[in-house]
């Protein structure tokens, strides 16, 4: 497998708490990827045909494949064993709506920082010492993925809120616009 990460001091030694948090931290950006290629397929659909949010979703679910990646590398380098857990499938088969998907998404993105900070601690606290591969590559990459959606979400809202005051005023003036009463 090719890995292209920045050796850290995680799997020195491959304590077996360490070991278990980076295989959790593995299931759960594999999930994630998953996840994110279902999503990317939704938009894919000839009735949804939104192209940017397909390729959007379509890069995240690669990046959480390259980070599951990375850390089985890890683990390979330092000769640890490895007890991989099943992936389990997405929790929506249709999803429905663009805001839904933004907000699960943002779940999720929230869900795998949690966990990577759980990591980062036990793997501060097995070694010694703080890792900063962990905390620089993936911890502050995942705070700007989980912005970013918060930013989206927040635009897609106000659109609504546009879109509805616009329909509003049409209402307003070509349904009501003619009553007698
Ligand atoms: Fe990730």
């Amino acid at each position: 497998m090719a890995t292209a990460f920045t050796p850290c001091h995680v799997g020195k030694n491959c304590h077996p708490e360490c070991g278990a948090a980076i295989v959790n931290q593995v299931n759960l950006e594999l999930y994630a990827s998953y996840v994110y290629m279902s999503m990317a397929c939704y938009f894919d659909r000839e009735d949804v045909a939104l192209k940017h949010f397909n390729l959007f979703f379509l890069r995240q679910s690669n990046k959480e494949r390259e980070h599951a990646e990375h850390l089985l590398g890890l683990q390979n380098q330092r000769a640890c064993n490895l007890h991989l857990h099943n992936i389990p499938k997405p929790e929506e088969d249709n999803w429905g709506s663009s805001l839904r998907v933004l907000e699960c998404a943002l779940h999720l993105a929230k869900r795998v920082q949690q966990s990577l900070l759980s990591l980062h601690q036990v793997a501060t606290e097995k070694h010694g010492h703080v890792c900063n591969f962990l905390k620089h590559h993936y911890v502050q990459e995942q705070a700007m993925f989980i912005q970013e959606l918060g930013d989206h979400i927040t635009n897609l809202h106000k659109l609504a809120a546009q879109e509805e005051s616009l329909a509003e005023s049409l209402s307003d003036k070509l349904s009501l616009g003619d009553s007698k009463n």
